[in-house]
């Protein structure tokens, strides 16, 4: 016996209602509901940052986060980052960087890498790994991924 609700949805700026089971997460009401396939799924258990998304403009693991408790408040994709045709600056640093090899793990680490540049904590490199820490890459392209992060945080710095 779920329940059902009916919720509206802000994602990448527009409101999408949906009626999902109150257990739903957001990454599966993002892939499997709105076909926003962008947002990957790992572990689906918060241990690998493949399904990083923002939520009021900071990451949350949307594997972790349930679709109806953010009805109303701003969430962003991978696919709401580039303006346009214009790919956001982070996703260039990622391309000219080679920050990925498979690329699976690409769009959370780059959720992760706006949100981390934002709060200020892409100074080092240490500090750059420590505030990536949550987002694993199987290819281990870690040190591609801490000069993408760096040169995007100075391009914004
Ligand atoms: Fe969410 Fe791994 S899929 S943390
Ligand atoms: Fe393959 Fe990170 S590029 S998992």
């Amino acid at each position: 016996g779920a329940t059902t609700l009916d919720v509206a949805l802000n994602v990448n700026g527009h409101t999408r209602r949906l009626t999902l089971d109150a257990g739903v997460t957001l990454l599966d009401a993002l892939r499997e509901r709105l076909d926003l396939t962008g947002t990957k799924k790992g572990c689906d258990r918060g241990q690998c940052g493949a399904c990083t998304v923002h939520v009021d403009g900071r990451r949350v693991l949307s594997c972790l986060t349930l679709a109806a408790s953010v009805t109303g408040r701003p969430v962003t994709t991978i696919e709401g980052l580039a303006d346009g045709d214009r790919l956001h600056p982070v996703q260039e640093a990622f391309l000219e960087c080679d920050g990925f090899q498979c690329g699976y793990c690409t769009p959370g680490q780059i959720m992760s890498a706006v949100a981390l540049i934002d709060e200020g904590h892409a100074g080092s490199d240490a500090e750059i790994r420590e505030f990536m820490s949550g987002n694993i890459c199987r290819c281990g392209a870690y040190p591609n991924i801490v000069e993408a992060v760096k040169a995007a945080g100075k391009g914004e710095g």
